[in-house]
């Protein structure tokens, strides 16, 4: 059993925008379910609030760079895992964790750059972990620090660390007059450490300088490695191919499970579907949408708007799509061109379409709960968890097969399309729609095919155990 320390930018319930929340609430007390050991280190931003926390280490300081910073260490027990959140005020106490409508915080790099050493002070201080495992480019600087300047300390003699990617798309890149202010020297500099076009790329750090990587699905992690999805790096990924794997997300089922889900209007399960009916007229009547007719089907969507999400496949088939019988309820929020395209469709057909532009977790409950299919045209997605939630709650996926949806989805399950364009895409909701329609059996048959497939947790921590076992 191994001492594992991860370092991420958020994790349920304390602060998300996106599923690697979803998987550092739930990923840690699995493995600590295993008997592992495990913290999180996170930061304390304005929203994460403090009741029942703890303080247990008052003014740890924070170098980096020429800067001089201390944080407040809290600790709140979840599971059985100490999550350690990092009090920076001047990083963290301020509206929306990565930036505002107005853009980016300007000094990300800085303010996660302080968690990596936040990260490396609570290692020191008081959680001596065998392993460090980092999540995504805000913590990419941590090997490289870790290797940089700590090789020689005996604190952190046979560390080793692991980068787990969940998102190639996102990279921070920034300009090399930054080294300085980061503290790191003009020697990375280099294309085979964090030089990448002429910029500094915080994720490449992570992937030169870690001692092994993993992304969050077997499918995304043979995708990298190509030039399609590599996103610049495929090459370096190709390198370390012997030390990069790929291991498939879970879902946390005490969260996502129509027998016992808090948000929903009726409970059900897959002896007795029964109670999907009253959730589908709540969805209904949540989003405005007509109630009469209830056989039409809804689609579902929840989703950071993002491009990454293939949405300008929507755009391409929205007029198309206005003159089919279905009903769309879409939740997102994020890029104003997609906010837009389903506010115009909402307008233009309110008995079709209803969109909230939000963050609402009850209302990404109903959605699951209540449609009938679940839309998930994503351009790439190295895991993507709502077509794993869907499937629990007799929902039936229609993905592009890329990625973790590929992976997850078959045709026992859901519908998939192979080329990313409209018309396949048009293909695939088409043929959902038809089978729902004129095969009530075999899509309840599909319906219970995937409330039985078991995406829990304990495989993937298994998985996880392994790989820092190999480590050590
Ligand atoms: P990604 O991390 O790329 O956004 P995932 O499918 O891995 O995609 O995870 C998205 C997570 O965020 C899911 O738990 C989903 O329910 C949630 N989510 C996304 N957008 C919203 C929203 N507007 N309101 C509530 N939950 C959302
Ligand atoms: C990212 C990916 C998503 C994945 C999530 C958690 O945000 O876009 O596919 O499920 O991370 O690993």
């Amino acid at each position: 059993m191994s001492r594992i320390l991860m370092a991420a930018s958020e994790a349920t319930p304390f602060c998300k925008t996106g599923g690697l929340a979803d998987v550092l609430g739930a990923l840690p007390p699995a493995l600590a379910a295993r008997g592992e050991e495990v913290a999180v280190v996170l930061p304390r931003y304005r929203q994460v609030k403090l009741e029942g926390a703890r303080m247990v280490w008052s003014h740890l300081p924070l170098w980096v760079g020429p800067g001089r910073y201390t944080a407040d260490i809290f600790e709140v027990v979840r599971h059985g895992v100490p999550y350690y959140l990092v009090d920076c005020p001047q990083f963290f106490d301020r509206d929306g964790l990565y930036g505002t409508a107005a853009g980016d915080h300007w000094d990300n790099p800085t303010r996660f750059a302080a968690l990596c050493h936040a990260a490396l002070g609570i290692a020191r201080h008081f959680f001596r972990p065998h392993i460090i495992h980092c999540h995504d480019w805000q913590t990419g600087l941590l090997p490289v620090y870790l290797k940089q300047y700590f090789h020689g300390d005996p604190t952190f003699h046979n560390v080793r660390t692991v980068m787990t990617i969940h998102n190639m798309g996102y990279q921070q890149r920034i300009g090399r007059d930054l080294l300085f202010w980061l503290g790191l020297p003009e020697a990375l500099f280099r294309s085979d450490l964090l030089e990448f076009h002429g910029r500094v790329n915080l994720l490449k750090g992570g992937l030169v300088f870690a001692d092994a990587l993993t992304t969050v699905s077997p499918a995304y992690a043979r995708e990298i490695q190509t030039a399609e999805q590599g996103f610049g790096l495929d090459g370096l990924l190709r390198s370390r191919a012997d030390v990069l794997s790929g291991i498939l997300n879970g879902v946390d089922y005490a969260e996502w499970s129509p027998e016992t889900d808090r948000h929903i209007a009726a409970h059900y399960s897959v002896d007795d579907l029964d109670g999907k009916r009253a959730c589908k007229l709540d969805l209904l009547q949540t989003m405005g949408l007509p109630t009469d007719r209830p056989e039409v089907p809804i689609i579902g969507i929840v989703s950071r708007f993002a491009t990454q999400k293939g949405f300008d496949l929507i755009a391409a088939v929205a007029h198309d799509l206005l003159h089919w019988d279905f009903r769309f309820a879409v939740l997102g929020s994020g890029e104003r061109e997609y906010e837009n395209l389903f506010r115009a469709l909402a307008a233009a057909r309110p008995d079709k379409f209803a969109v909230r532009v939000a963050y609402s977790e009850t209302l990404a409950h109903k959605i699951e709960a209540g449609s009938d299919i679940f839309l998930m045209p994503s351009h790439y997605e190295p895991c993507g968890l709502n077509q794993m939630y869907s499937l629990r709650y007799g929902t039936i996926p229609v993905v592009h097969a890329t990625g973790g949806l590929d992976d997850t989805i078959d045709g026992e399950t859901g519908f998939k399309f192979w080329s990313y364009t409209p018309e396949a895409m048009l293909g695939a909701l088409r043929e959902a729609l038809r089978v729902h329609g004129e095969e009530p059996e075999r899509w309840q048959a599909m319906q219970q095919t995937g409330m039985r497939r078991d995406y829990s947790w304990d495989a993937s921590a298994s998985a996880y155990s392994r790989l820092y076992d190999s480590l050590r």
